[in-house]
């Protein structure tokens, strides 16, 4: 009886410590709005995308909330959870021929970004394209 309760006591303690370790990472991303994102914009994309001016899509790029407003020319550009459906993504990770509503792929007439910028889109808006 004495030894069942030990061994009780070690795999609840086994057990909180796995929730706590596994749970910790629950506010912790890999991509800030702030840190990650908002400099790619503000670097390669502002000059295009400095308000809805009528070109550019309509998109303004110039804070988190013109950004998420939804009313440029194709709509939301951002699904929150799901960057394979968002505009935004696609027009930084995609070649023209395969963009389903751009003729482009953005920043329109520069250099792509590089890889580790497009990832880092990618998981913002996967994690939930938080104001982080
Ligand atoms: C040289 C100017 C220029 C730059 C730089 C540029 N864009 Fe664009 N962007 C445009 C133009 C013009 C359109 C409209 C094109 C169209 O509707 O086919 C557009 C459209 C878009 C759209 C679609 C908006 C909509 O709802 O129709 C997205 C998303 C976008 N750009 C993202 C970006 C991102 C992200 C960057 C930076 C990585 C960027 N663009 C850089 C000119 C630019």
């Amino acid at each position: 009886m004495k030894h069942n309760s030990l061994k009780l006591l070690l795999w609840l303690s086994v057990g909180s410590f796995l929730l706590l370790t596994c749970c910790e990472s629950d506010d912790s991303y890999s991509a800030s709005y702030a840190h990650d994102i908002e400099p790619i914009f503000s670097t390669r994309c502002i000059p295009c995308h400095l308000s809805e001016s009528g070109n550019s899509g309509n998109l303004n790029l110039s804070s988190y909330a013109s950004l998420m407003a939804g009313n440029s020319n194709n709509g939301t550009v951002v699904v929150p959870g799901d960057a394979d459906n968002s505009l935004l993504y696609e027009a930084v990770s995609k070649p023209p021929e395969e963009q389903s509503i751009l003729i482009t792929r953005m920043p329109q007439g520069g250099e792509p970004l590089s890889p580790v910028s497009v990832q880092l889109i990618e998981d913002w808006i996967n994690e939930g394209a938080k104001d982080n």
